[in-house]
């Protein structure tokens, strides 16, 4: 690993701003290998380094992931103007990072929503070549059947002509059902449903490949990725 400056690993770990990072040096609240940092240039090993902040161990990623349970109401977006995001429920130091969200919720949808700063992860993640099958739980104004089970499994054409992948449709007990797909197009769930007369009144992502939202999230909250868990987002079915 090349050796990258101190402000730099730090502002990357989402200490602080680069300014902020410039005055923890200076007032020697940063120790690298034991020692007070001398100053933000210092070149160091990320890797190798025991870089500490106020004592504590900070421990170099470049990449970070989080999964969030998204609310209703909010967007799936870094920021806006006028509407409150997804990016306004995380704490300052996340917001550091550049995280932005891994393809987009509409607002009144909940459920599974990952975080990351990692560009090329997201694209892997969101394209349908990965064949990653994103669950969601739907209720709808009536309950699906076989024929829309059937139309699903063969890959339905929406009203102007958009073609979908085969998808997955199961009916559940009480009377709501579990979409499993694969790409996430505009409104995808929702327009598909709605394609055969059965418009969606409730949508809630439960998982995206292998990575099952945690049930102890409540509306709004998040939590970092487990190693294990992030590997279970490429996972095919
Ligand atoms: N499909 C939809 O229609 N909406 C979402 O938010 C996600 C998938």
């Amino acid at each position: 690993m090349p050796k990258m400056r101190l402000d730099k690993l730090l502002s990357e770990c989402g200490v602080a701003s680069r300014k902020e990072i410039r005055q923890l040096i200076r007032s020697g609240r940063v120790s690298v290998d034991g020692a007070a940092a001398a100053s933000p240039e210092m070149k160091l090993d990320p890797y190798k380094a025991l870089v500490c902040l106020d004592g504590t161990k900070i421990e170099y990623a470049k990449y970070h992931y989080y999964m969030m349970n998204k609310p209703a109401g909010v967007l799936s977006a870094t920021d806006d103007g006028r509407q409150k995001t997804v990016l306004d429920l995380v704490t300052p130091e996340m917001r550091k990072i550049g995280l932005f969200p891994v393809g987009r919720l509409d607002k009144d949808t909940t459920g599974l929503l990952i975080l990351t700063n990692d560009g090329e992860f997201a694209h892997r993640v969101i394209s349908p070549r990965s064949e990653i099958v994103k669950v969601y739980h739907a209720r709808t104004e009536a309950p699906v059947d076989e024929a829309d089970i059937t139309a699903f499994k063969e890959g339905l054409t929406l009203g102007d002509g958009t073609k979908c992948l085969p998808a997955g449709l199961k009916l559940l007990p009480d009377g709501s059902c579990l979409v499993e797909v694969m790409e996430g197009k505009y409104h995808q769930v929702k327009r598909m449903l709605s394609s055969r007369g059965k418009p969606v009144t409730e949508l809630k992502r439960l998982s995206i490949g292998g990575l099952k939202l945690d049930k102890a999230l409540l509306p709004g909250g998040f939590r970092a990725l487990e190693e294990n868990e992030l590997c279970s987002v490429m996972k095919k079915k």
